[in-house]
């Protein structure tokens, strides 16, 4: 694909996260545009940068505002959720003009839905990875690393343990895709609730076992891809007080959530505005994440990735996957996960301030 005359379009730019990816894009010294529905909000931005990107003001109901962004970039990035709803139009412009395509999505709806549009980027010519935050990037990392340790192994477990909080954006995001959970069981797609599995984990350093219990995260959409396991779940760490007690309720979870109107419900109780952690709650936030790959005959393989900043790592994978794409660096085409799309030595590479350790644990 010919150059065009912005590396990066990055639709959403005034939320929270899209100013994370805004300050890496000036950072990397990119030709980008900043783009979204109200320019004020994107002036304002804008005024913040040591960069002077153009402004793009495009509605996400409007088709040809989008594609006459996308058409002008190498790369779009989105960082405009809840992507349910907010992600297909500007990934659908993004393919109708040969764009490569990135986004901060983690909803488990829109993911299967971006997968099924495979043939579609590969016609196109172009590469899409969806999911380049925090939620996938290192816990994909982490189960590639544990499931290609192995001969085809057929399930891959992946807890997750962070101080991280959410921002005002996530949370309504969340809330907003209630009852559109998934896991990924024997080869398909199955209803899923928090809380209905509860597991221990081995971390490496740690004397006690650490308790997961199910949560719906991406990877249980994205991972089936990056390591071929018919069986990916997905487990947050937490105390086991509070993983038993999750575990228990989650008959209740399940029958709340079948209410009609409940995600909207609980969309409009979620916090309005666009604020998250501060540079001091990102300096002091980390994650640790470990992957267990298993065979059908029993072998098992683990894998650890580490690191500090989610919304830092957010920010910054984002920007740095969508210009490796811009320069024609990514594996593609087709629609990738960010392991696949990158391979597992240079997914640390390109994020090494929040990455510290990406291993396959010794036995
Ligand atoms: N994968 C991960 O680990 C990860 C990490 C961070 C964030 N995220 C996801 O990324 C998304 C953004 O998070 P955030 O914290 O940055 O949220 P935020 O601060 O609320 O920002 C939301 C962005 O979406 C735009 N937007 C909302 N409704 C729109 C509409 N109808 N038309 C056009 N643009 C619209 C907003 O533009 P306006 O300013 O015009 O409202 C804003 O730019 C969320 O879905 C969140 O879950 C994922």
């Amino acid at each position: 694909m010919p150059s065009r005359e912005l590396d990066v379009a990055l639709y959403g730019a005034t939320g929270y996260t899209g100013r994370l990816i805004a300050e890496d894009l000036a950072d990397q010294e990119a030709e980008f545009a900043i783009a979204g529905r109200s320019r004020e909000r994107l002036a304002d931005v804008a005024s913040e940068l040591e960069a002077d990107p153009e402004i793009v003001v495009a509605s996400v109901d409007d088709d040809e505002e989008l594609e006459q962004m996308a058409s002008r970039a190498d790369a779009v990035a989105s960082a405009a959720g809840p992507f349910n709803d907010l992600g297909p139009p500007v990934m659908n412009a993004a393919l109708r003009e040969g764009t490569h395509f990135v986004d901060t999505t983690g909803e488990q709806g829109y993911l299967r839905w971006a997968s099924e549009q495979d043939e579609r980027a590969r016609e196109a010519g172009v590469t899409v990875v969806n999911a380049t935050g925090f939620d996938v990037v290192p816990s994909d990392l982490s189960a590639y690393l544990a499931a290609h340790a192995l001969d085809d192994p057929t399930s891959v477990d992946i807890a997750l343990a962070t101080n991280s909080r959410l921002s005002d954006g996530t949370q309504r995001t969340m809330a907003a895709s209630t009852g559109d959970w998934w896991e990924f069981e024997d080869g398909r797609f199955q209803d899923a609730v928090p809380g209905r599995h509860m597991r221990s984990f081995s971390y490496p350093d740690r004397e006690d076992p650490s308790t997961g219990v199910f949560i719906p995260w991406g990877d249980c959409a994205t991972a089936p891809r990056s390591t071929g396991a018919d069986n990916v779940r997905t487990f947050f760490v937490l105390d086991r007080d509070r993983a038993r007690k999750y575990n228990l309720l989650w008959p209740v979870q399940w029958l709340v959530t079948k209410i009609p109107g409940l995600d909207r419900l609980l969309a409009s109780r979620a916090p309005e505005g666009r604020g998250g952690p501060s540079e001091e709650e990102r300096e002091a936030s980390w994650f640790s994440i470990l992957a267990e790959a298993e065979t059908p005959d029993g072998q098992t393989a683990r894998a650890i990735v580490e690191g500090s900043d989610p919304y830092g790592l957010t920010g910054a994978a984002t920007s740095r996957m969508a210009l490796a794409l811009a320069r024609g660096e990514g594996n593609g085409p087709g629609v990738l996960t960010p392991t696949q799309a990158f391979g597992p030595e240079r997914v640390p590479k390109l994020v090494p301030e929040f990455i510290d350790e990406a291993r396959v644990i010794e036995p």
